[in-house]
């Protein structure tokens, strides 16, 4: 795909590798639509973006929220005249032992990291039908490939959106010629680790950064860039990307 004037949306563009996304796809002439919850952020992303000659527009979107999500796209497609590129990128990690039962951040994760991905692409997908073409990229992860203690619900959602990503390149790539990418990233360094509860698993998250050079943001934003511009007869349909000292 030929990414300048092209129109993305991506979710959890505020921090981290949504916003490391943003500005990346900006500067290939990508019209980005920035969602998340936290305007303040977006707008200044937003404004990174213009003052380089990028654009951009800011969106407060919920994905846990159908509707927000509907509006959201909705607002995108008659500001930017339409759609072609979707980032599922929205996502939060939780991390303790099932019986400690932690049934708020089972439901945070099942809500934000599985029921967000699939409202947007109810959303969005609608679209790419009716123009047949288009992309949509999901935020996996090598825990979407491998199983760690006390990331069993993030485990499972990262599995989800890794089965949920190739069953539908199966269905929709030759029927619509819309292509699927699941990209699985090993440590990135970004917030995810912020909303660990648990002192320990925290602890043993946050010393991780001593033990390897963790990706960055742009690494990521490097590998969607090449499988949006892949030829159109070829889908990247999983890219797993790990540091190179990552031992698992
Ligand atoms: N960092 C890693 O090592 C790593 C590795 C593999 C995969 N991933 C995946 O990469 C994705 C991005 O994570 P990150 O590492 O960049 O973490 P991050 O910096 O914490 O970013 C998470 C983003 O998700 C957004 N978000 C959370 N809940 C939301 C909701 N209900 N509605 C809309 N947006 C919401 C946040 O925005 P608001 O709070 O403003 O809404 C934020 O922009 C996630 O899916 C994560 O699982 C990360």
């Amino acid at each position: 795909m030929n990414l300048k004037g092209k129109v993305a949306l991506i979710t959890g563009a505020s921090s981290g590798i949504g916003k490391g996304v943003a500005i990346a796809l900006a500067e290939k002439g990508v019209k980005v639509g920035l969602a998340a919850r936290r305007i303040n952020e977006l707008k200044s992303i937003e404004d990174e973006i213009v003052s380089k000659g990028g654009e951009a527009r800011s969106i407060v979107m919920d994905v846990v929220d159908p509707l927000s999500v509907e509006n959201g796209v909705k607002s995108l497609k008659s500001h930017f005249g339409g759609i072609d590129i979707l980032i599922n990128n929205a996502g939060l990690m939780q991390a303790s032992d099932v019986d400690t039962f932690r049934t708020d951040e089972w439901n945070t994760m099942v809500d934000v990291n599985i029921k967000g991905v699939l409202n947007a692409t109810a959303s969005v997908l609608p679209e790419l039908i009716i123009q047949h073409s288009g992309h949509i990229i999901n935020l996996s992860s090598i825990a979407g490939r491998k199983l760690f203690k006390g990331l069993s619900v993030y485990c499972a959602s990262k599995f989800f959106v890794a089965a949920f990503s190739d069953i539908t390149r199966m269905e929709i790539g030759k029927k619509h010629n819309i292509r699927v990418t699941s990209i699985q990233p090993g440590a990135v360094d970004t917030n995810l680790y912020d909303h660990i509860s648990d002192k320990g698993y925290k602890e043993g998250m946050e010393n991780l950064r001593g033990q390897m050079t963790f990706l960055t943001p742009n690494d990521i934003a490097g590998s969607i860039i090449y499988a949006l511009e892949a030829p159109d007869h070829l889908d990247v349909s999983e890219l797993f990307l790990l540091p190179t000292d990552q031992e698992w």
